[in-house]
This record gives structure tokens, sequence and C-alpha cells, in this order.
């Protein structure tokens, strides 16, 4: 643990950060299982927020496992670590003014409610991606829950690791049912209506 650290204020605040970029910044967090379309709508709306001018920036799960979490594998105890991280990360770039899309399985509850308690009030966004395991076993576009079945992959979330569905997501998804399009409009409207865009 740190000591003898003390804390600098910077000179310019978050507040003018964000006035500069002429948007409030926020975080959505992605959260469901391997394969529930987490990258995919992240993407999607990533895109069309930096088309209608936004300042926005993408943290997925398999990059910054290659970089910022390398170290770490798929235990309890280093998923807590890997959304601690990326957590504080999201953190640091709203403080910088942009609007951050997030998307980790980030299977356990208390570890989302970790993150969403750094952040005041309306600017964390949970997004449950709410696909049934069977949809997303089925579609297993990186091949790993026929190797979570067969054991070649062990604690492999949904098949012998546990994921913890959240009770009051802000916004939920099933992907099973709704297209890439229909998510993307469901996650603007209600960005449009919580006024952390603006309507066209
Ligand atoms: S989290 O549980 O710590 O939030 P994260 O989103 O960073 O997971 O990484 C998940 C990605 O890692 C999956 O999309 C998959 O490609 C890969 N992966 C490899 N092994 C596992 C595993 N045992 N459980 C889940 N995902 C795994």
């Amino acid at each position: 643990m740190s000591s003898n650290i003390v804390w600098h204020d910077h000179k310019i605040t978050r507040a003018q950060r964000a006035d500069n970029k002429a948007q409030k910044p926020c975080l959505l967090w992605f959260t469901g299982l391997s394969g529930s379309g987490k990258s995919t709508v992240a993407n999607a709306l990533d895109v069309a927020l930096h088309q209608r001018g936004y300042h926005t920036f993408l943290l997925d799960g398999d990059n910054v496992r290659h970089g910022l979490c390398k170290d770490l594998g798929f235990s309890d105890l280093d998923r807590v670590e890997n959304i601690r991280r990326i957590g504080e990360v999201s953190k640091l770039f709203t403080d910088a003014g942009l609007i951050v899309l997030s998307a980790f399985i980030s299977p356990f509850t208390s570890d989302r409610r970790m993150v969403r308690n750094l952040f005041p009030a309306g600017e964390f966004i949970e997004v449950y991606m709410d696909a049934p395991l069977t949809v997303c076993e089925e579609r297993d576009p990186k091949g790993l829950y026929e190797k979570a079945r067969t054991g070649e992959i062990r604690h492999f979330t949904g098949i012998d690791s546990p994921y913890e569905a959240p009770e009051h997501p802000e916004v939920t998804l099933d992907t099973s049912r709704l297209s890439v399009d229909e998510c993307i409009d469901s996650l603007v409207e209600y960005l449009v209506s919580s006024q952390l865009i603006s309507a066209r």
C-alpha cells in the first residue's frame, strides 16, 4: 500500500476539459457473457457517437488484456483486479472529458458496484448484454465455449465460473432478439433522454 502520497489538484478541472469538448463525460459499462455482443455493440456505439462529433474512447476486454492487464488471468481474484484497474482507467478518461465505453465480462456485482461508486450519480451507465448462455454458446465466435466444455479452458464464465447478472442496469439489451442497429437506437435514446448527448 502506498504511503506518504499527497493528492495534487490539477489547474484545469474536469469540467473545463469537458467544456472544451462541448460534451458531458460519462462511462457506458457493458457487461455480459462472452459472445453476448459487448464488443460489437460498444464498437458500433463508438462509431455512432464519433460520427455525431463526440470525443469517445473504447476499452475492450481482449485488447486491455494484451497490455495493461497482461499479468492477469481468469481466477476470481485476477478478475477483481482486472475490473479495478479498468474502472480507474475509465475514471481517468472521463476526467479527461471523454465519453468512455468499457466492454468487459465483469462477472461480479461487487466489482461493478465498486466502479459505479467512482462516478457521480448519472455518469455510470450499466449496460447489461442479456443474451442467454445457450445463444452465446451457439455463436461461440472465438471457439472458447467448445474448449471450455471439453475442459481445455478452465474457469470459463458461464460454464465453470459464475456470472452475476445486474439487478438494476440502466439499459438491458437482449441481443438474441435485437439487431445491432436496434441496440444502438436504444442506447442513443437513453443518452439523449438522460441529457448526456443532444438530440439531433
Ligand atoms: S473479466 O471476467 O475479467 O471481465 P474480460 O472481459 O477481461 O473478463 O476478458 C474476457 C475475454 O477473455 C473473453 O471474451 C474471452 O475472449 C477471453 N477468455 C479467455 N479465457 C477466459 C475465461 N476463462 N473466462 C472468460 N473469458 C475468457
